[in-house]
């Protein structure tokens, strides 16, 4: 099977990597998603910000964050004093992943598309799409949203209720910090609970906006 590198381009340029990458089939994920959705912002961004993959909205879309987790991300964002314009912003998996249910969308009739985890196939395929854009972006603030994006740049031991918030260094970026995913706090259903990680997605992120 062909792997992620084989529709690589020679060069390290976000535009020829994001036109490369509507190509990719380098796993089984390409096949039922409507389209690649790489990362969105500017090659000259100082801070990237990394998801887990696209969901629906995304899927359709076909930019990161535009859905609700996007709208909480972008509400944060705002109250960390960060231009989402000014950041580079993508997903660890490249491609959407859910399963039809039998349950059909009231407005529209069509399935509804439930989102499923990635897996480590998953996240090895699309690995090198990662590494090329922070290769090409050269970041000097990694922030990562929720485990996928944690143990992408970590390694698998990595685990954020122990050391979220915590700027460690890895070879990808001198500054890394994970932080709470926005759906994740969409789901906590402990109103308590969800404000303080609320507060603390908000405290994480601003440990990086750009104050003059
Ligand atoms: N969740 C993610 O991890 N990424 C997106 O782009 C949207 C939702
Ligand atoms: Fe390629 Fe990543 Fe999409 Fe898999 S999820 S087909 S590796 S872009």
């Amino acid at each position: 099977a062909e792997t992620a590198m084989s529709f690589m381009p020679a060069e390290l340029d976000l535009d020829a990597l994001r036109a490369a990458a509507r190509c990719c089939q380098a796993c089984p994920l390409h096949g039922p998603a409507t389209q690649t959705v790489f990362g969105q912002g500017s090659p000259d961004a100082r801070l990237m910000v990394i998801g887990e993959q696209p969901g629906d909205r995304e899927d359709i879309v076909g930019q990161p964050f535009v859905g609700p987790a996007g709208k909480l991300l972008d509400e944060a964002f705002r109250h960390a004093g960060i231009d989402r314009s000014e950041i580079y912003i993508t997903n660890v998996v490249k491609h959407f992943k859910f399963v039809e249910t039998e349950s059909t969308g009231a407005l529209t009739g069509a399935p509804h598309r439930l989102h499923k985890k990635p897996d480590s196939r998953e996240i090895f395929a699309c690995r090198p799409w990662l590494e090329a854009e922070i290769a090409a972006i050269r970041p000097a603030a990694i922030v990562c949203l929720g485990a996928t994006a944690a143990q992408a740049l970590f390694g698998r031991d990595f685990r954020i209720t122990r050391r979220r918030g915590d700027v460690i260094p890895t070879e990808w970026c001198m500054r890394t910090l994970a932080t709470w995913h926005p759906a994740a706090i969409l789901r906590m259903t402990d109103e308590v609970r969800r404000e303080q990680m609320l507060q603390q997605l908000r405290q994480d992120l601003s440990t990086f906006a750009i104050r003059d």
